[in-house]
């Protein structure tokens, strides 16, 4: 049966791109799935204090992702929200992952050396492992399908590998244990206990580019609050980034293909097939040969009438932390349950001795 996981991390700054990339998304797959989407609070304190902010910090910024999750129309009662460090069962399988994963495979992560910067020696020995904590996240209720934006591909291929890798290793315990699932792996069966977990990436969204520069990712962190649309942004500071958006001179092309070598163009158009849930394509048949005069004040336009509910729906559920607290600290105990579930049989299958 499918399950459903993601993951953000309350580091601030929520913007456009984790919305439309990730949030957004996982809204619809809430239709016909079981789904679990957890606020990463021990992926955020990875960095330096003095970028996820310390204490008070992280604690205001679990609350207001929990708080855009639940806006955005995460069904919590249906599903599962809980912030990550509550459900022990993570980090404990992230160890055993910390022994699976090889020191070749973490040094291939273009995150970490982003993150990272110059100075790796600096780096914090989390950041580093932080791949084997996602595969956990994910493994530790054998998630089958994991809904995120296109910069987390890397993380779900080694998720995969870690997967592959545990099965292997422990493939011979796994069948003595009846605890496994016959899987065709190349032309052998093996008997498979963690899943190969699919990435759902795609749509006109997968990646949002700065405003500034479009040919670096919206982030977070970008210095420039020009950069992203923030989704607590008011309707007037929306309406100001578009305009200020970078962009070149020419009209917007009627095909696709006239968006190559236009970063800033196709990223506008994405963002506007995404915010009205078609592609690329169709935006063009309306707007190709229209200036950016034209179609930039349509685009904020729609942006703020599809984000600003959002954000009041937001301030409205934040006006009660109370009821915030209460659903993390629901959703924690019914995680809790079905990753003691895989754990108790992640300790059998590794020779951990317990009751
Ligand atoms: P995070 O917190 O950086 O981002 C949350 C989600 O937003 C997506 N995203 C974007 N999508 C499109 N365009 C962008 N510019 C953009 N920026 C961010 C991300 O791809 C992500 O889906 N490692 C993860 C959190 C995590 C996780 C997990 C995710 C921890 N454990 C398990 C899935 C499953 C992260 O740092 O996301």
């Amino acid at each position: 049966e499918p399950l459903v996981f993601s993951g953000v991390q309350p580091t601030g700054n929520l913007h456009l791109g984790n919305y439309l990339g990730a949030i957004r998304r996982w809204v619809a797959l809430q239709e016909n799935n079981n789904c679990i989407y957890c606020v990463v609070d021990q992926h955020a304190i990875t960095q330096a204090i003095s970028v996820w902010g310390g204490p008070s910090e992280l604690l205001r910024n679990t609350r207001e992702v929990t708080a855009a999750f639940l806006a955005a129309g995460v069904d919590p009662k249906k599903h599962i929200v809980f912030n990550q460090s509550r459900v022990r069962q993570h980090s404990e399988l992230a160890w055993i992952f910390n022994c699976i994963a090889r020191m070749g495979w973490l040094n291939r992560m273009t995150q970490f050396k982003d993150k990272a910067g110059k100075d790796r020696e600096n780096a914090s020995v989390g950041l580093y492992v932080y791949p084997n904590l996602m595969a956990a996240d994910i493994l530790v209720y054998r998630a089958t399908h994991v809904p995120v934006g296109e910069d987390q591909k890397q993380h779900l291929e080694l998720t995969r590998d870690i997967a592959q890798k545990f099965n292997t290793d422990f493939s011979d315990r796994i069948s003595e244990l009846g605890l496994g699932i016959e899987t065709q792996s190349g032309d052998e069966t093996i008997s498979s206990f963690f899943p190969l977990t699919e990435p759902v990436i795609g749509g006109p969204a997968a990646r949002l580019m700065s405003l500034r520069d479009g040919t670096k990712k919206m982030s977070k962190s970008d210095p420039s609050d020009l950069s992203r649309i923030n989704l607590i942004d008011d309707a007037d500071t929306i309406s100001k980034k578009i305009r200020k958006a970078k962009t070149d001179s020419d009209p917007l092309p009627s095909e696709v293909d006239g968006l190559k070598d236009r970063p800033e163009a196709d990223n506008l158009v994405g963002i506007y097939a995404a915010l009205t849930d078609t592609d690329k394509e169709t935006v063009l048949r309306n707007f190709g040969g229209q200036q950016f005069s034209i179609f930039k004040p349509v685009l904020a336009e729609l942006a703020v009438e599809k984000l600003s509910p959002i954000a009041d729906e937001m301030r409205r559920i934040s006006a009660d932390p109370g009821y915030v607290d209460n659903v993390l600290k629901d959703g924690g105990e019914r995680a809790s349950v079905l990753a003691e579930k895989t754990m108790h049989k992640v300790r059998d299958i590794v020779g951990f001795l317990q009751d």
